[in-house]
């Protein structure tokens, strides 16, 4: 194991908040930061704002901010997000930052000196009205090939040409309206066509640090490159590092009205950030970064491996730094198979509205730990897939695992727990601890998936061992009390050893657990034993269907103050429990909830006064129901129900009938109409095998309106 790990992120352009994307890469990286700390391992993880460029320049002109302050109201935005998602950056620093200014233009000078700049003139498009040089992003024009309208100045939106600015027809400055005029002006480059960069590169790139797909991608660039105008050229070209004034980034060394374009200061940025921590701490920067055992690793998206697999590692090498030893790079997220905005629901995942929705964050860590991988591939946040996850998964099989062994710990053994396993306990125990290394070497490898399902496999162990002793059984006899003492003692091990491997995901909720079993989680130590446990506090909610289309929708969550009303059983039961055949109903017992929980649900007696088919629908009811409701002037009002019962039911056997009406569900919108509340009925978990769905019906006395208590 290496001894000093310094991570990075890629750092965000600050000119606008998180995506979901940005969030995605850093509880990626942090899941495996806090792995590798659990290990014993040191390291230090950083990030920063990527404020330079002429997007930044322009934006802050366009909201009449100079760009120091526009990306300071930036960075004051991020400690919500990283806070909020449990993402522990040791720093976080901005490209614009002094240590940056210094350490690029160093980095340029130690180049210099190696023979690897030269300058070049160029003819380059300029905005004569606005008196600077246009990126081609800001020059717009007819296409030359489709003779489309309004094009960029680098690539056809309509028909995909790919050209040079020059190229096009009729161009004009998308910032002023100007037609630009062609100018020259003194470039600097890179030479990365230099035989030394190439064959180092080469060798950089092959020898087993990238991933493999990233490795063969990256192989094609050392035959063939494309160039502006869409030709291909062979082998590397040679980086123009460098801008006109007027430019936001920083200024090259003996060259004024000259500034590094920012992708050459950027990931400078990297060293700057670990540079201002480390000053912070009072160590020197040098001596750190000569350390042998350092490895330093960036985790990135797959748009920016040329940056990070040629420019960054050859600027590093030629100005005689450490070079990176891996870049982790991974695909992109889309969000519900990336579907054209719905009425419904939407395609985007606004982090912070998830937060501010209440949603708790540890769910979007589980779950996305669930779906990544150590390669370079796209995963989908899928919403239903989410809700089945973190509900079934997360609180079904683990979760509830606490809940079902900690009631009779407390009331019965005053806390305390019992080291006296019998034979299959203990082995249930040995199975799980045998697992410690092979998780161990997936998180190191990011292969979370493999962890989290891994995982999952041993909470099915330990439910099947829940079912066979059946604590609530043993619990009936004082005769059993020994045996109910190791049974709930073998469960909260397991449990403390489960939360232990998920810990890197979950940080949070290992915090709380660390309370709950009086462990400290910081360690991988398969072999710790839990001596005695607190009362068991509730440890995670449920994810529902409404918090989803809170999300994605076009609905604003549910106002506590609103009518009482509801939505049809199927989609409030869109996160089935696992069937389990030896359990009562084919379904484990919800956790165990408090008097002041089931108050929350008022159900009341409710009259079925119609009942209907629903045309287009083979399953669902519509009912009409009485529920003793009055309207403003004191009228009856009724509801309109939608209930997935028409296989079981005609409608005129139930007209008449009373009923269970859950009365303060939200209401939901359905394709058939606006569904105001839900009827009880009973069914088999495993519907397959045991179909039937039994509608509930009161004894008789009971009146529209009564409430259950
Ligand atoms: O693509 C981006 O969002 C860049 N701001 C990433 C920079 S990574 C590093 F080089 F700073
Ligand atoms: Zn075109």
């Amino acid at each position: 194991m290496p001894r000093q790990l310094f991570v990075t992120t890629a750092l965000p352009y600050a000119n606008g908040n998180f995506h979901i994307g940005h969030i995605m890469e850093y509880i990626q990286a942090d899941t495996w930061v806090r792995f590798q700390r659990m290990r014993g391992v040191a390291v230090d993880f950083c990030g920063a704002d990527d404020t330079h460029g002429a997007p930044i320049m322009i934006a802050a002109e366009k909201v009449g901010k100079t760009p120091q302050q526009f990306v300071a109201d930036i960075a004051a935005g991020r400690k919500q997000y990283l806070d909020g998602f449990h993402i522990r950056f040791d720093n976080w620093h901005s490209t614009d930052a002094p240590e940056n200014h210094e350490l690029a233009k160093q980095i340029f000078l130690d180049l210099q000196a190696n023979g690897l700049i030269e300058t070049r003139t160029i003819e380059q498009f300029f905005d004569p009205e606005k008196n600077m040089f246009l990126p081609d992003r800001y020059i717009k024009g007819e296409c030359p090939k489709c003779h489309a309208q309004d094009q960029y100045g680098d690539n056809c939106e309509v028909c995909g040409a790919v050209y040079a600015p020059t190229d096009l027809i009729k161009p004009f400055s998308a910032l002023s309206g100007a037609t630009p005029v062609l100018k020259n002006s003194e470039h600097f480059f890179f030479k990365l066509s230099d035989p030394r960069c190439v064959d180092f590169l080469q060798a950089w790139t092959q020898d087993g640090r990238l991933q493999p797909e990233v490795a063969n991608k990256v192989k094609e660039w050392f035959t063939v490159r494309t160039n502006p105008d869409g030709s291909t050229s062979e082998g590397l070209g040679d980086w123009d590092i460098s801008r006109d004034a007027p430019y936001f980034g920083i200024e090259i060394p003996n060259a004024p009205g000259k500034y590094f374009y920012v992708w050459l200061d950027a990931p400078i940025g990297y060293l700057a950030s670990l540079k201002n921590l480390l000053d912070k701490r009072g160590q020197s920067y040098d001596e750190y970064m000569a350390n042998p055992e350092l490895r330093q690793i960036h985790f990135i998206g797959k748009d920016i491996v040329t940056f990070h697999t040629l420019f960054w590692p050859a600027t590093l090498k030629f100005s005689g730094r450490k070079v990176p030893d891996n870049v982790y790079v991974h695909g992109f997220l889309t969000v519900n198979n990336g579907e054209k905005m719905s009425k419904s629901r939407g395609t985007g995942l606004d982090p912070l509205k998830y937060l501010q929705l209440g949603m708790n964050a540890e769910w979007l860590r589980y779950y996305l730990a669930a779906k990544l991988s150590g390669r370079n591939e796209d995963i989908d946040f899928n919403a239903d897939d989410f809700m089945a996850r973190v509900n079934s998964d997360l609180i079904g099989k683990y979760i509830n695992i606490a809940s079902r062994a900690a009631g009779f710990l407390t009331k019965r053994f005053d806390g305390t727990l019992t080291t006296g396993f019998a034979d299959d306990g203990q082995a249930l125990l040995e199975t799980i601890r045998a697992q410690s290394e092979q998780l161990a070497q997936w998180y190191d490898e990011r292969e979370f998936s493999k962890v989290t399902r891994e995982v999952m496999l041993l909470a099915d162990k330990v439910n099947s061992y829940v079912d066979v002793h059946k604590p609530w059984d043993l619990a009936k006899d004082p005769a059993n009390n020994a045996a109910l003492h190791q049974v709930c003692s073998v469960l909260v091990n397991a449990f403390a050893l489960l939360t232990r491997y998920l810990a890197p995901v979950l940080p949070g909720l290992a915090a709380q657990v660390e309370s709950f079993v009086g462990q400290s989680m910081t360690q991988w130590d398969a072999q710790a034993l839990v001596e005695r446990i607190q009362p068991y506090q509730h440890l995670m909610q449920r994810v529902t269907p409404e918090q989803l289309d809170a999300l994605f929708g076009v609905k604003e969550p549910e106002a506590q103050e609103k009518p009482a009303q509801a939505a049809p059983k199927k989609a409030a039961k869109a996160a089935p429990a696992p069937v389990d055949p030896n359990a009562p109903g084919g379904e484990a017992l919800a956790p165990t909830i408090s008097i002041d929980d089931f108050a929350k649900v008022d159900l009341r007696i409710a009259k079925i006064l119609a009942c209907e088919a629903v045309e287009g629908s083979t399953k669902l009811l519509r009912l009409t129901l009485d529920a003793g409701e009055k309207n403003a002037e004191g009228q009856p009002t009724t509801r309109n129900v939608f209930s997935g019962i028409a296989s079981m039911y005609q409608p005129e056997q139930l007209v008449g009938k009373l009923t269970v009406l859950v009365a303060n569900l939200a209401p939901r919108k359905m394709k058939f109409g606006m569904s105001e509340g839900m009827v009880l009925a009973a069914s088999h978990a495993d519907e397959a095998a045991q179909p039937g769905i039994y509608v509930l019906e009161p004894f008789p006395g009971a009146q529209p309106g009564m409430r259950i208590h």
